[in-house]
């Protein structure tokens, strides 16, 4: 495993186990003990993905110590006011079975972001949340809260895959001291990603498979990738990125598929604010 080091001295692994859209009963948990003997260390869960239980159970079942493994997760805007972010982040420790997260994040730029990223700095210092960071948040909102905080925010999750590659994010990111993480890396399946052209021939060439080609893509560039899977045999393939590169040249033709789309949707469009915000 490689490692990416946060603007607060931690270190985070490149490669992680997301389980969005993933059940809340036992199947995740054993998926996520699976995900850890695969040799995933990072898992990514959420408040509102609501298997925070069912992830807490397989890091459990893993066997594996608590310290060698990175957990995140992250609050949702129902609970962005102070007093209640810090008790969602009692409950989901208490929910996961853990005494801290090593990442906690604000899920949405949406709601009452200053209250909630302030009961984080507070959870942070009170040993709660090793490290503090957000998701979906455009450079604009990024500068901002780093600006009008004490702590600035050591991760951004945002959407990074072949067809939206975020060019302009990753500039502001890396000149902020921002560590990026992919979510939708495959940009789950969607508009053919597995069977691209461009992507078949550099697998083809380095005998791996596309969805290896795309993680190291990412991770190649110290972004660390997030990646779901229900079976046991694509964890395997999806953390089997660490034994080959791409060129230069390999790198290109990758740049050459962006789109600049989202492949799912625009946090910035007004609809989509009040469909966050009723989604609680
Ligand atoms: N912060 C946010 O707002 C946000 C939003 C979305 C996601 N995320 C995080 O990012 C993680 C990853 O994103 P995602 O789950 O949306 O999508 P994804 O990882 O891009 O794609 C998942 C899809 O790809 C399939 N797949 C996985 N590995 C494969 C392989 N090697 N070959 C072929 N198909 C493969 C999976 O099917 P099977 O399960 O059947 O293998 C699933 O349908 C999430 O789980 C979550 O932790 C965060």
């Amino acid at each position: 495993m490689e490692f990416v080091t946060l603007n607060d001295g931690n270190k985070m692994p490149v490669a992680g186990y997301g389980v969005f859209q993933m059940a809340t009963d036992d199947s995740t948990a054993q998926a996520v003990a699976d995900a850890i003997k695969a040799g995933y260390r990072l898992i990514d869960t959420a408040q509102a993905y609501d298997n925070e239980v069912a992830v807490g159970k397989g890091i459990k079942m893993s066997g594996v110590d608590r310290e060698e493994l990175f957990v995140t997760s992250k609050l949702w805007l129902s609970d962005y006011e102070y007093d209640a972010a810090m008790a969602q982040i009692d409950k989901a420790l208490s929910d996961m079975g853990l005494e801290y997260f090593d990442l906690y994040l604000l899920h949405q730029p949406v709601g009452n972001v200053y209250s909630a990223w302030r009961a984080l700095e507070d959870a942070q210092k009170a040993g709660k949340i090793k490290s503090i960071g957000v998701s979906n948040f455009h450079n604009d909102r990024l500068v901002d809260l780093g600006l009008f905080n004490d702590v600035k925010p050591a991760v951004n999750q945002i959407e990074i895959n072949p067809f939206f590659q975020r060019e302009s994010e990753l500039s502001v990111m890396a000149d902020e001291g921002v560590v990026a993480e992919a979510w939708a890396p495959f940009a789950e399946g969607k508009n053919g990603i597995f069977t691209n052209e461009t992507l078949v021939a550099i697998a083809q060439a380095h005998n791996k498979t596309v969805g290896q080609v795309i993680l190291r893509w990412l991770t190649q560039r110290g972004i660390v990738a997030l990646a779901k899977t229900v079976r046991p045999e694509r964890m395997r393939e999806n953390i089997d990125i660490f034994d080959f590169k791409l060129t230069d040249e390999e790198m290109k033709l990758v740049a050459e598929l962006n789109t600049n789309t989202s492949q799912f949707f625009d946090h910035r469009d007004p609809e989509m604010v009040k469909y966050l915000a009723a989604r609680h």
